[in-house]
């Protein structure tokens, strides 16, 4: 597995693949590996001849200094998951390699089609901007025949379908469900910042919006929301930052009257680490 931080070095393995003929698979992560991302390695490798990784902590996408500089980052640890999962390459730049100072000022702007007013975009100001900002530059870098996202982050995995539609690339994005701890909790770096006893608290979450399921035909969606917000809230530790039942597609609110492919989004904050999870709610 090879290990690369600079631009030119990675044009020339690509052309290499390409001369090759070889499919490449991409998945792209900001590091501090868990299972979740293994999982979307592994699916990578198998699907495809070559499989990049590309581990960088984007900073135009945190819109709070204090997190990005928080962000676990432990290069060691995560190439050596990467090795044992089948990677093949692993692209790990420096901001400086990315980005020009008037780009790091986040003055990128992509037209999200309404994608962006709720949820995530409306609490994280500039954050899909940012998401869209480096993972348009990644794949114009790699081209790869197909990307891997976690369902996790729903919203973003709704903006990143837009993107490759909207400026037409050839890249496939591959949807992958989310990889949970036993006790529920959904995988994410920012766990490894919660004590044991946060650990436990936040399994509340996922707890939470899987029992939710079963109130879907008895309540409606703005009592089913307001249900979820209060259950969470009793526990200690969490506080909600929002929760949003929303169409799947359009991610416009779900308020009145349920649509087939609701889904639920919810942000919670356990102690200081933001934490995000979704639950599909089919009437
Ligand atoms: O999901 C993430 O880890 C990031 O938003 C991504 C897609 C790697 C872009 O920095």
């Amino acid at each position: 597995m090879k290990i690369i931080h600079k631009i030119d070095e990675l044009k020339s393995e690509i052309e290499t693949y390409r001369s090759d003929k070889k499919n490449i698979g991409f998945v792209p992560t900001m590091g501090a590996l868990h299972e979740g991302h293994i999982s979307l390695v592994q699916r990578c490798v198998q699907e495809n001849d070559i499989c990049i990784i590309s581990i960088f902590v984007n900073p135009t996408q945190f819109n709070n200094s204090e997190d990005l500089a928080k962000y676990p980052r432990d290069l060691k640890q995560d190439s050596e998951m990467l090795e044992k999962a089948g990677c093949n390459l692993v692209f790990n730049p420096d901001p400086r390699e990315i980005y020009t100072e008037a780009e790091l000022s986040n003055t990128f702007n992509f037209d999200f089609e309404g994608l962006d007013q709720v949820m995530e975009g409306k609490f994280r100001p500039g954050h899909f901007n940012g998401v869209v900002q480096i993972v348009s530059k990644l794949f114009n870098l790699i081209q790869p025949q197909k990307a891997y996202f976690g369902e996790k982050d729903f919203q973003q995995l709704a903006i990143i379908h837009l993107m490759v539609t909207k400026l037409k690339m050839n890249t496939e994005i591959v949807d992958c469900q989310i990889i949970r701890e036993q006790s529920g909790l959904a995988m994410s770096s920012r766990n490894a910042r919660l004590t044991t006893e946060q650990r436990k608290n936040a399994a509340q979450i996922s707890k939470v919006l899987f029992e939710s399921r079963n109130f879907v035909l008895q309540s409606s969606p703005e009592e089913l929301k307001n249900r979820v917000i209060t259950q969470i809230n009793n526990t200690p530790d969490l506080k909600v930052e929002y929760f949003e039942i929303v169409d799947s597609e359009s991610l416009q609110p779900i308020v009145n009257t349920w649509k087939r492919k609701a889904i639920g989004c919810i942000a919670v904050f356990c102690g200081e680490v933001r934490l995000i999870d979704n639950v599909r709610l089919n009437p």
